[in-house]
């Protein structure tokens, strides 16, 4: 992978002098709402967005609707997101008309989409500002000349993209924090439509990644999530991502977590990683997509089936309680029942401790948008109810295989279902509630395993510092 430019010093100089002057304006913005969508690298891009909105003198807004200025930070990876993020864009004309000063900005992946920035110049005037994913740090002079220009700024750049240092940020808490280590991705997967809206692969260097790292540390953190489309073909100064991963693991950081995998470039030291790194956790995010070796070659995804269940073999050699998860499409173009049944009897094979699973969802200008796709979509649905009913009953047994365990968990939150229950992760990966108190969130806590729901665990403190 190339090394790519860093933006210069200057450049961000400059975007800090913008957001002065926007903090200077009598009718800026004082509020903002960012509705993120997608993955977490869009997460993290939305927390520099947050970060340089701050600097511009905004307040963050919970409710959408209190809001001054509301960003959405789009994902189109399948159709439903785009759908999802335009049907939200036109949603926000009707607010417009009773609060004309709200400032509405729609960047990320789908602006970056062939010919998208200019159909929603055309279609949709009340937007003030659309960005790409390559000229996101430069939001700061665009709301600045928003303001002062009075009238919609459109601007999306056709760019391999650049690596950007030092941008605001405000993450969403201290004690789990993402680091992207790279941007990008050259695979070309035939469904995806990544490549072309978040451009070449391009890695930070381990020193500006590490330093990274250290200050969170500093700053409280217990959990990093290393993030990149395919974390496995970093080569960042001459490192890779092995190399950078022991690294960080000798900071002393808790926990480290990275995210996504590509089966091709999956390395044996990485795979002795999970042996060896005292603080690399035994789970791993591995998409598979497919289970039969025919579908995987027009996904272009220079992998056999043998090959993916030789790296499961092997990993679960090194670490016999690795948490398996991955990414499954059905309906590719063509998949027939037989295929089909092999994504099937992957499943069952690997027994993965969860599974996200997408019907193939065509994307302009990809390869296998130009397939022949003969599957009803009736069938195509049938397929993933299968899929979906076979992954639930696996994972309900890979939980239940937990019930007695001691785990030290990381308390991230309030349950969602009880305000006198926290939640957080086992080493594994696997989501735990347990009564205890909020003062917990952020901490490590001893919990003995009683029971297994659906998607998560049920458990009981021993001892508030695990
Ligand atoms: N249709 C359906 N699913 C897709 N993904 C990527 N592109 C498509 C598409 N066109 C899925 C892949 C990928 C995950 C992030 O989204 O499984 O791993
Ligand atoms: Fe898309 Fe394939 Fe790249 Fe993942 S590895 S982002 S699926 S092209």
């Amino acid at each position: 992978m190339k090394e790519r430019p860093v933006v210069p010093r200057e450049e961000m100089l400059r975007q800090q002098e913008f957001m002065k002057l926007v903090c200077s304006q009598d009718q800026r913005p004082h509020s903002y709402h960012i509705v993120s969508m997608g993955c977490q690298m869009n997460e993290r891009d939305s927390e520099s967005i947050a970060g340089m909105l701050e600097q511009m003198g905004m307040v963050h807004a919970p409710v959408r609707e209190d809001a001054d200025l509301i960003l959405y930070n789009t994902c189109c990876v399948r159709e439903n997101a785009e759908n999802k993020a335009l049907g939200n864009v036109i949603w926000l004309k009707e607010l417009k008309k009773v609060k004309p000063e709200l400032m509405i900005c729609v960047g990320g992946c789908m602006t970056q989409e062939k010919g998208m920035a200019a159909m929603m110049k055309a279609r949709y005037p009340f937007i003030d500002l659309v960005y790409g994913t390559h000229n996101l740090y430069r939001l700061p002079e665009y709301v600045y000349r928003v303001l002062t220009q009075k009238r919609p700024v459109v601007e999306v750049v056709d760019t391999d993209g650049e690596i950007v240092e030092g941008m605001p940020e405000k993450r969403r808490n201290r004690f789990n924090a993402f680091v992207n280590i790279m941007y990008g991705c050259n695979n070309f997967c035939t469904y995806c439509i990544v490549p072309y809206v978040r451009g070449r692969e391009r890695s930070r260097t381990p020193e500006a990644v590490i330093a990274e790292c250290v200050r969170l540390q500093d700053e409280g953190a217990q959990e990093i999530m290393l993030l990149g489309q395919n974390v496995n073909s970093y080569r960042g100064g001459g490192a890779e991502f092995a190399e950078l991963l022991q690294r960080i693991d000798r900071l002393g950081i808790p926990r480290i977590r990275f995210m996504t995998s590509h089966p091709k470039d999956l390395s044996d030291e990485l795979i002795h990683a999970f042996g060896e790194l005292k603080h690399l956790m035994p789970q791993l995010h591995l998409p598979v997509q497919a289970g039969s070796n025919e579908i995987l070659r027009r996904m272009n995804r220079s992998y056999t089936r043998e090959h993916y269940l030789d790296l499961v073999r092997r990993l679960r050699a090194v670490c016999p309680d690795i948490g398996l998860t991955s990414d499954i499409i059905v309906g590719f173009p063509g998949e027939t029942l037989e295929q089909f049944e092999e994504t099937m009897s992957l499943v069952r094979q690997v027994r993965f401790d969860a599974a996200y699973t997408f019907i193939y969802s065509p994307r302009k200008g990809t390869k296998a948008a130009t397939y022949p796709d003969d599957t009803p979509y009736a069938v195509k649905s049938e397929r993933i109810q299968r899929l979906i009913d076979l992954q639930q009953a696996i994972a309900l047994e890979v939980l239940e295989a937990q019930v007695g365990k001691r785990e030290t968990v990381l308390v991230e939150a309030v349950s969602t279902r009880d305000s006198h229950w926290v939640a957080g992760k086992t080493p594994r990966g696997h989501m735990v509630n347990f009564a205890g108190d909020p003062s917990l969130i952020g901490r490590f806590a001893d919990v003995e395993i009683t029971s297994a729901g659906r998607n998560t665990l049920r458990g009981r403190i021993i001892n508030p510092e695990g």
